[in-house]
């Protein structure tokens, strides 16, 4: 969560930070990245019949672009191939809808591979203005 505050609310919402995230990081499972004994970044993932998605991620600002990112879905899909598991999915803020933090991210997750899979409108839990999500899938 100390990471989680440090995106808030420029990649996080209050909604997320204050309910969503708080709630999912007590049932997904998921990686922690360490720096100096410190955790700087976090990845949660679930699986819904049989789909695992990543729920969560989030690097502390001023560690971006330092490869922590890359390290931590690397060991999400070393644990989903040794699962068996074909596909990682992940929703995320769509080119659709703009916002220039989100362009970083999904800069992120172009390059380590994901493709947009679909895009749906949805109405944010947080302010109530629409959004548009893109689901990304990657195969491992
Ligand atoms: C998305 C996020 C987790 C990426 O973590 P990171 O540690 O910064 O990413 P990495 O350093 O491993 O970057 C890997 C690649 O992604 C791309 N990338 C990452 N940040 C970028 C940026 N700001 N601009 C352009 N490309 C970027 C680059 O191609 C980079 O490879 P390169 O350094 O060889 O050029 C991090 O930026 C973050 O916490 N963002 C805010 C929260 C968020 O958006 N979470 C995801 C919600 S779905």
């Amino acid at each position: 969560m100390a990471v989680v505050k440090k995106l808030h609310p420029k990649w996080f919402d209050n909604f997320a930070t204050s309910t969503s995230i708080p709630f999912d990081l007590k049932i997904h499972s998921g990686f922690v990245a360490e720096d100096k004994g410190k955790i700087i970044g976090f990845l949660t993932f679930t699986s819904d019949e049989g789909k695992a998605r990543i729920s969560w991620m989030g690097v502390k600002p001023k560690f971006h672009g330092k490869s922590t990112g890359t390290s931590l879905l690397k060991a999400l899909e070393k644990e989903l191939k040794n699962i068996g598991l074909k596909e990682l999915r992940v929703e995320t803020l769509s080119e659709l809808t703009e916002y220039e933090p989100y362009e970083k991210t999904r800069l992120f997750y172009k390059k380590m591979g994901f493709k947009v899979e679909s895009t749906k409108k949805i109405k944010s839990k947080d302010k109530g203005e629409m959004l548009y999500l893109a689901t990304l899938v990657k195969n491992l």
